[in-house]
């Protein structure tokens, strides 16, 4: 595979090298993997609702509807310049047309406390969960879900928008259309309802587009983009995942993915186009058959606690694909990996940095980093078994313990931020 590096737990990564001007280094979050009580959504609703595969509830998540300054001071501690972390539709507007001012007032609070510890504010406007009373009326496979994302990005707009740096309308949507309508594991599980799925997959897109227009349009002036899972996909036509394959770069409704890859990745970065930044969010690489379907790993392949393959030089190469059809400035805002051994998360991020190093000296034209994630938190269908945290949380007293990784990453953003080019 082009761009490999094997390296051992002797390579750690001391050094990034210059970054652009402008560069960030951040950690990210979502709502309802950390706030707790989120009870009005849809993932609230599935999580307990018998069968659907959801180990455990989110339950009081890491409490950090209440301890959210902690999580600010944590950034700050350990010398990275942002925060990326989303608004909770559901408590915004509890009941369809009815707005919460104190939610409002909640999320302005962590810009402003963000920004007077001297960090940039990263806002996602939905990230997976639905507020149950749209979820009622068919989420997003109604077209009804256009215009009242678009009245919600409004308001989100309208009361926070001076106050924040950078924002994506959409969180994966192509991971909320597949595992609702295809997989089936996220809400409104719905498995091989492909009906459903290019619905669900044509409003996620007017939704962004509409977010995207309410968000240039209130106060404020920061970029707007959306965000992508990027898996990096190589096709091998021979079906045998030992061939060398060839990387899939063709997202169009022609290409090796066919609908699928159309669906599911091409008309998001085509759209992308309009948007200020594209933002890549990769983990591994998947290898696909002739029939674009996914090619089992080989036994003994080696794992991560999400049955991922530890592959972290995906990200070098899905930075490539999402820069050379979206053509717009590349933000990695999602990156990391699960493990109960914190040596391996500094050797996956040594490993997926020096991808991404290669690829902006390529001229990538790549401007900032978030890892995932801050904390150990909910990891949707699978609770809170993997651990993708650069920080511990202890379940019972929500207590915070930063793990070596956080040092090391903080350690690497200090040095490359003396470094710009
Ligand atoms: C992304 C998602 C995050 C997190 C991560 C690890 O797809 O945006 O919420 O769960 O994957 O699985």
């Amino acid at each position: 595979m082009d761009h490999t590096e094997p390296a051992g737990a002797g390579d750690t990564l001391q050094d990034f090298g210059p970054v652009p001007a402008g560069w960030v280094w951040g950690t990210a979050t979502a709502a309802h993997q950390i706030e707790g009580g989120n009870v009005g959504n849809d993932w609230w609703d599935w999580e307990h609702t018998p069968g659907s595969g959801t180990r455990e509830s989110s339950g009081d998540a890491c409490d950090s509807w209440h301890r959210w300054f902690e999580d600010l001071e944590l950034v700050k501690a350990m010398g990275l310049d942002a925060y990326r972390f989303s608004l909770e539709w559901s408590r915004i507007e509890p009941a369809e047309g009815e707005f919460s001012i104190a939610a409002l007032e909640h999320y302005r609070a962590i810009l402003l406390a963000a920004h007077e510890l001297g960090l940039r504010a990263s806002v996602t406007l939905h990230h997976f969960t639905t507020p149950r009373w749209m979820a009622a009326q068919g989420g997003w496979s109604n077209p009804l879900v256009v215009e009242r994302f678009q009245r919600f990005a409004d308001i989100a707009a309208q009361h926070l928008g001076d106050q924040i740096d950078m924002a994506a309308t959409l969180n994966e949507p192509n991971v909320v259309a597949h595992a609702g309508y295809i997989g089936g594991q996220f809400p409104p599980g719905r498995p091989h309802d492909w009906e459903g799925f290019r619905q669900a997959s044509r409003h996620l897109l007017l939704g962004h587009l509409a977010a995207r227009e309410a968000l240039r349009a209130g106060p404020g002036d920061f970029p707007v983009g959306l965000t992508l899972a990027l898996p990096d996909t190589v096709l091998h036509a021979d079906g045998d995942l030992t061939s060398p394959g060839e990387r899939v770069t063709d997202l169009s409704p022609d290409g090796p993915r066919g609908e699928l890859g159309w669906l599911t990745a091409g008309q998001y970065l085509d759209a992308a186009r309009d948007d200020d930044y594209v933002g890549v969010q990769t983990y591994f690489t998947e290898h696909v058959g002739p029939d674009g379907a996914e090619l089992p790993l080989p036994s003994g392949e080696r794992v991560t606690q999400m049955g991922w393959p530890f592959t972290p030089e995906a990200l070098g190469a899905s930075v490539r694909v999402a820069a050379e059809v979206a053509r717009v400035p590349v933000i990695v805002t999602e990156n990391g990996v699960a493990a109960a051994e914190d040596a391996e998360r500094i050797e996956y991020y040594s490993r997926s940095l020096r991808s991404l190093r290669a690829a902006m000296d390529d001229g990538v034209d790549v401007r900032g980093f978030f890892a995932w994630s801050l904390l150990d938190n909910f990891e949707w269908a699978l609770g809170f078994e993997p651990t993708f945290g650069l920080v511990e949380v202890d379940p019972v007293s929500f207590a915070r313990t930063p793990k070596p990784s956080a040092a090391w990453l903080g350690g690497l953003a200090r040095a490359s931020r003396g470094a710009h080019v």
